[in-house]
């Protein structure tokens, strides 16, 4: 099969991880017969120093025209000072809203070979931790309309928060069709009791469930579900929530693990395309110095290969490299631990390269 990846490497150690998981997906080719055309986009600070703009609109066609878009890391404190309008973030959102890419997967799994990195005690994660966070990404007070004004002699800030039936219906709908690839349980996450986005998104998710018989179904309060990831997490397998409430868990969520370079996700179009990457950033503090991690980049290639290009097989093969390394006892600096195999983050992609069947 031939695919066309727009690889967005960024900043920071987004160039590093990148090789990598090229590196690996470059042996996916070989070992089953597929071609990879990468075309590299310049995107955030080293686009906002070469052309002025976060990305440019040659960049956004590339984007638009890929089968998917890989991602590194973007921002740093170099550009942390650009106006509002130029900074590094600026292009991630416009990617996302011009790919129309409104589904947020983020997986949270707690790797066997790594239970001492969690910081939940060893009898919370004893059932492990195995989850999926759907989060609606294009929608909710993120992209409401705000204003700060003076009312009666003081400022007041508002934020809007709307959602449509359309809207929650088709996040609800990625929702169970994850369920049903997985152990076919969904808890939908709001605010019922409050708001009123939140009942209608609720009444939606209870039409859906009735089309999805096979997948257990729950509503949970947003406070409550906040409170069970850290004392119960084995309750859960895929959450669907809107996007502010699914920024904040799944950002819980991902330190449930303890290390967030293993994190991958996936942003889902209504169409196969989507945009790929580790849910960390680019780590300026160890750029440039071969200490990051790439597995969650891997990870976010393996995701890519399941989601957007059909090739199951593949993404499980990456994924059980990915868990044979680590069996192996190689680790990168930060999920190191003693009578481990300290590496670097090329050794790290050569190893899981070299791992793959
Ligand atoms: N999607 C994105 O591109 C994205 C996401 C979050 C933050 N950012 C940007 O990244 C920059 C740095 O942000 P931050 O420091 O708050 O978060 P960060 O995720 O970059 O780093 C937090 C900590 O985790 C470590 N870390 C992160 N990824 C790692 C990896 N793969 N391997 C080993 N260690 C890793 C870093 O060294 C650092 O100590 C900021 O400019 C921020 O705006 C970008």
């Amino acid at each position: 099969m031939v695919k066309k990846i727009t690889v967005l490497s960024g900043d920071g150690i987004g160039p590093e991880i990148i090789k990598e998981a090229i590196k690996v997906l470059d042996k996916v080719c070989a070992l089953y017969g597929h071609r990879f055309e990468y075309t590299y986009v310049d995107i955030g600070g080293c686009s906002i120093d070469k052309y002025g703009v976060p990305i440019t609109d040659k960049g956004m066609t590339l984007c638009k025209s890929a089968d998917a878009v890989l991602l590194g890391a973007v921002g740093g404190p170099k550009w942390d000072s650009c106006p509002p309008s130029i900074r590094p973030e600026k292009a991630l959102l416009a990617v996302r809203k011009e790919l129309g890419l409104f589904a947020n997967l983020r997986p949270t799994r707690l790797f066997s070979q790594l239970s001492g990195a969690s910081p939940l005690k060893p009898a919370v994660i004893e059932g492990g931790i195995d989850l999926v966070i759907v989060r609606e990404l294009t929608g909710g007070v993120y992209f409401g309309a705000r204003s700060t004004k003076e009312e009666n002699g003081e400022l007041v800030a508002h934020d809007d928060m709307n959602y449509s039936v359309h809207e929650i219906e088709r996040i609800g709908r990625v929702a169970f069709e994850t369920a049903m690839k997985r152990r076919k349980k969904l808890a939908s996450v709001d605010k019922a009791n409050v708001l009123d986005t939140s009942r209608l998104w609720r009444k939606v998710m209870h039409e859906l469930s009735a089309e999805y018989p096979e997948v257990e179904y729950s509503d949970v309060l947003v406070d409550s579900t906040a409170m069970q990831l850290i004392r119960n997490p084995a309750t859960f397998d895929v959450l669907v929530t809107e996007n502010m409430f699914g920024d904040i868990l799944s950002d819980e969520a991902s330190m449930l693990t303890g290390s967030i370079g293993m994190m991958p996700s996936a942003s889902l179009s209504s169409g196969t395309q989507g945009m790929y990457e580790p849910i960390h950033g680019s780590a300026p503090d160890i750029a440039g110095q071969n200490l990051a991690n790439p597995i969650g980049t891997i990870l976010s290639a393996a995701m890519m290969l399941r989601y957007s290009f059909g090739m199951a097989t593949e993404a499980d093969a990456i994924e059980n490299a990915v868990d044979a390394v680590l069996t192996d006892g190689y680790r990168t600096g930060d999920i190191y631990s003693e009578g481990m195999k300290r590496v670097s983050c090329t050794e790290m992609g050569t190893l899981v390269a070299n791992y793959l069947k």
